[in-house]
């Protein structure tokens, strides 16, 4: 059931691209159908900039131009999922492990537009695990400091990012206080990035039911 409304919060998001631009997207599933759905105007933008190597790969399948980050100052829109998105537009990401690459993308877009289906928008966060992508060293370390904060971390096994980094994901942190928790976090030596999303939230927020997609912004 979930695929069925990831796939029309998906193609209802093809609305939000504007002609003749460059979009950032992210990754996972419910990015997967927006790149297909994508592919059937792909004819009326310059390009994407992809968040993760899946994306990009996909991207290529259907012949998507692939554009570096660096060559732009800035992306007039940023489209991606959230493993939760709260009343406040504030989300969790990075279940798939792209967290580090979604983050610097959607910091250079004028508009992060999230796509969910129903069962991912939530009042309040409710104890999803947080991801943290850290330097290999710091596996340790960092974990240590979870504990401080009342978290329990536990290491993504076989699992190395794009980055060539490792990730925890943090079980039970209190997220009450999430944009002091999110910078705090950042902070620890050897995190790269975590996935909290509550400094630079989404604009908009389109959520999937059975028979409606409801558009909400603050
Ligand atoms: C990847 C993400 C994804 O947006 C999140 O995990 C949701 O994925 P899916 O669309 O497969 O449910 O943050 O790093």
């Amino acid at each position: 059931m979930f695929d069925t409304l990831k796939k029309s919060v998906a193609i209802s998001a093809i609305n939000y691209v504007p002609k003749n631009s460059i979009i950032g997207i992210g990754s996972g599933s419910t990015i997967n159908f927006f790149i297909k759905e994508l592919s059937t105007i792909s004819s009326y933008i310059r390009g994407v900039v992809p968040s993760s190597s899946m994306s990009e790969d996909l991207l290529k399948q259907f012949n998507i131009p692939i554009v570096d980050l660096n060559t732009l100052t800035s992306l007039d829109i940023y489209i991606d999922s959230a493993d939760q998105i709260n009343h406040s537009l504030e989300m969790i990401k990075g279940g798939g492990g792209a967290l580090t690459r979604e983050k610097i993308i959607a910091s250079v877009s004028k508009k992060f537009l999230c796509i969910v289906d129903k069962s991912k928008y939530v009042k309040k966060f409710d104890n999803f695990p947080i991801p943290v992508e850290v330097i290999p060293i710091s596996l340790n370390s960092v974990s240590r400091e979870v504990v401080k904060l009342g978290g329990i971390p536990k290491y993504r096994k076989n699992f190395i990012t794009d980055n060539g980094n490792y990730v925890i994901d943090m079980y039970d942190l209190c997220t009450n206080n999430s944009i002091y928790l999110e910078k705090y976090i950042n902070n620890i030596p050897g995190v790269v990035s975590v996935g909290l999303f509550c400094v630079r939230k989404a604009d908009l927020v389109l959520v999937s039911y059975s028979n409606r997609i409801d558009k909400i912004s603050l």
